[in-house]
């Protein structure tokens, strides 16, 4: 299978429109130093024709348009067969709003996503004003296949995983399931990959299912904890917004790159974060430490 990351930034994107912090200011005027990045989505695709989203962002129509294999048979054709969506958090959400020009859509969810989008967001309700929705819950512990829009299967499964994080900060309900990372897994070729975006922290088991992937996509929001507080943005710490920071000894930084099967990528890294600098010498400690950090468009095949 291919994995294509579509975006790599946080909420917000690189630069956030209203940030003027140092990497932002960089990325505006020497884009080679910092170079900009969408909204926090991928896609998995067997064929290099049909994909399948992982998570819908507000970047999606430029997103899409990157797309490889985007050929069209008739006036209306849609190059996205399904949404697998990890969280109701907007940034992950947005997007299936936005993609409500094609006649149906399928997406594949825990139940407690489908009812922060039913219930709070309202995402779901409005996007089926104008399209029908087919929904495949996703059990936690379970694997599910990917059908193309006929039925057929696409040859890849995604398997829920639990991750410590609450829910976002809107929804009513904090049921079992509202966060997941994803095993996403290639029946053909047995190619496995672990995709979380956001993940308030690493625990044995899910360290352990990382160590059987050959890919790891995981959560780069923030190089520090008190990022945002010590920049005067913000009164709530990293781990208090769900995010395990990169550095320190218990961020992931240590922990991943004791993984020794895995290509390790970070993902979702929020514009604040200084890894996003090319030069910053946080950019070389996760480099040395043998992972990299994610940018919109790379590509790898499992
Ligand atoms: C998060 O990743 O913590 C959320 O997407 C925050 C947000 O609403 O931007
Ligand atoms: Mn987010
Ligand atoms: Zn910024």
């Amino acid at each position: 299978m291919q994995i294509v990351l579509l975006g790599t930034a946080a909420g917000g994107g690189f630069p956030q429109w209203n940030c003027w912090c140092l990497s932002c200011r960089t990325a505006r005027a020497q884009p080679h130093r910092a170079v900009p990045r969408t909204q926090s989505s991928a896609a998995v695709s067997t064929d290099g024709e049909r994909w399948f989203l992982l998570n819908a962002s507000p970047d999606v129509r430029s997103q899409l348009l990157c797309l490889p294999g985007n050929g069209a048979t008739g006036v209306r054709h849609a190059p996205v067969e399904g949404l697998v969506i990890t969280d109701a958090e907007l940034d992950h959400t947005l997007g299936i709003v936005l993609l409500r020009e094609a006649r149906a859509l399928q997406l594949y969810l825990t139940p407690a996503v489908q009812s922060i989008l039913e219930r709070d967001s309202r995402l779901l309700p409005v996007t089926r004003s104008f399209a029908d929705l087919t929904i495949t819950s996703l059990a936690l512990g379970g694997r599910t296949p990917l059908r193309y829009w006929g039925g057929e299967m696409s040859g890849i499964w995604v398997e829920p995983l639990a991750v410590p994080a609450g829910p976002p900060r809107f929804a009513s309900t904090a049921a079992e399931g509202h966060t997941v990372g994803l095993m996403i897994g290639d029946e053909r070729t047995g190619g496995l990959c672990a995709f979380i975006p956001g993940s308030g922290g690493l625990d044995s088991t899910l360290l352990g299912r990382m160590e059987d992937a050959d890919l790891v996509l995981f959560d780069g929001t923030f190089w520090s904890d008190d990022e945002l507080i010590a920049l005067g943005i913000s009164d709530r710490s990293a781990h208090q917004m769900d995010h395990l920071p990169v550095s320190g000894p218990e961020g992931s930084l240590p922990q991943l790159s004791r993984l020794t099967r895995p290509r390790k990528v970070y993902t979702h890294i929020n514009n604040t974060n200084p890894i996003l600098l090319e030069d910053s010498p946080e950019r070389g400690s996760v480099e040395r430490a043998g992972l990299s950090v994610g940018l919109d468009g790379m590509s790898f095949t499992l």
